[in-house]
């Protein structure tokens, strides 16, 4: 999601600084920015070239107006990076996550500006879903919260906006269907085809939740269930032992080629 972020940033002209500390993510990010801007502009898009001119890839945080990070949905390596954000940003900087789940209050207390921290919650693929979730934590300041909102508006997106709570709105919703969708294929109500298949057409879901499960990763679903569990203090957000079972054989999805489908 990175990448997304990165390229729906760059496009609306503005210089984004690229940094991962997986090897080779940097550059697949920017193979996918290409392809997906590719695709844009033989739809009247800006040229690819003009809006890879202003990404540039780093080995470290840099001093910058605004961080995105959106590093994987565990809470320690979250936090680890907000601890280092506050240290390189200027302090006037925002610090914004693209979490999915883990609370915002809790990236804040690791920084010295609680005030500065908001939640930026993009929606996959980035480049195509309209909305921005925006989270504002309990000390998030009214100046951040409209400067991001202003922002996400700046991108061409819709923000709305959403209280601090584990899985915010999006996933609090969106999580227990898709756990449910998997204990329908667990327990043997139907095959995974016929259960996309009736909530694609019978509900007019542009995808069914297994597919979408496939989309997110299947270690994001088991992360956000747990945060759901833990943060709501309620058993009936544990996730379907399936999903722990094929993100235990490292079938994450998409991105590892084979979760409830294949991909190749
Ligand atoms: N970049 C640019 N354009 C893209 C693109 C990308 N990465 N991906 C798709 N598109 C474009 C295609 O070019 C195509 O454009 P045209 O209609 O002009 O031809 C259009 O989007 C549709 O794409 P496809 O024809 O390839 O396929 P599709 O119609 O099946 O759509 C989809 C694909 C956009 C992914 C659609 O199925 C969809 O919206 N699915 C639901 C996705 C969703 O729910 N995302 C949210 C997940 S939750 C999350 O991200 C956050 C979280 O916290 C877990």
């Amino acid at each position: 999601m990175g990448g997304g972020i990165a390229q729906v940033v760059a496009a609306s002209g503005r210089r984004v600084s690229l940094h991962d500390s997986f090897p080779g993510a940097t550059e697949r990010g920017l193979a996918a920015m290409r392809k997906s801007l590719e695709r844009l502009a033989e739809k009247g898009g800006a040229d690819p070239d003009e809006v890879l001119a202003r990404v540039e890839t780093m080995d470290d945080l840099v001093p910058a107006d605004l961080m995105i990070e959106a590093v994987i949905e565990d809470a320690g390596v979250k936090t680890d990076v907000f601890k280092r954000a506050d240290a390189i940003l200027p302090p006037e900087s925002v610090l914004a996550s693209n979490t999915s789940s883990i609370p915002i209050g809790l990236l804040a207390a690791t920084t010295a500006r609680p005030d500065r921290v908001i939640g930026m919650h993009f929606f996959n693929p980035v480049p195509v879903l309209q909305l921005v979730e925006i989270v504002r934590g309990r000390e998030t300041s009214d100046e951040t919260a409209d400067a991001i909102t202003e922002l996400a508006h700046d991108l061409g997106k819709t923000p709305a906006v959403a209280n601090d709570f584990p899985g915010f709105v999006s996933n609090r919703i969106l999580m227990p269907y898709i756990n449910e969708a998997v204990w329908a294929l667990y327990d043997g109500v139907a095959e995974a085809e016929a259960i996309d298949t009736i909530a694609k057409l019978g509900f007019a879901h542009p995808m069914g939740p297994l597919a979408l499960a496939d989309l997110i990763g299947l270690d994001t679903c088991v992360a956000i269930m747990e945060v759901l569990r833990t943060g709501l203090n309620d058993e009936k957000y544990a996730p379907c032992p399936l999903l722990c079972e094929l993100v235990g054989e490292g079938k994450l999805g998409r991105k590892s080629g084979d979760g409830f489908y294949r991909y190749d």
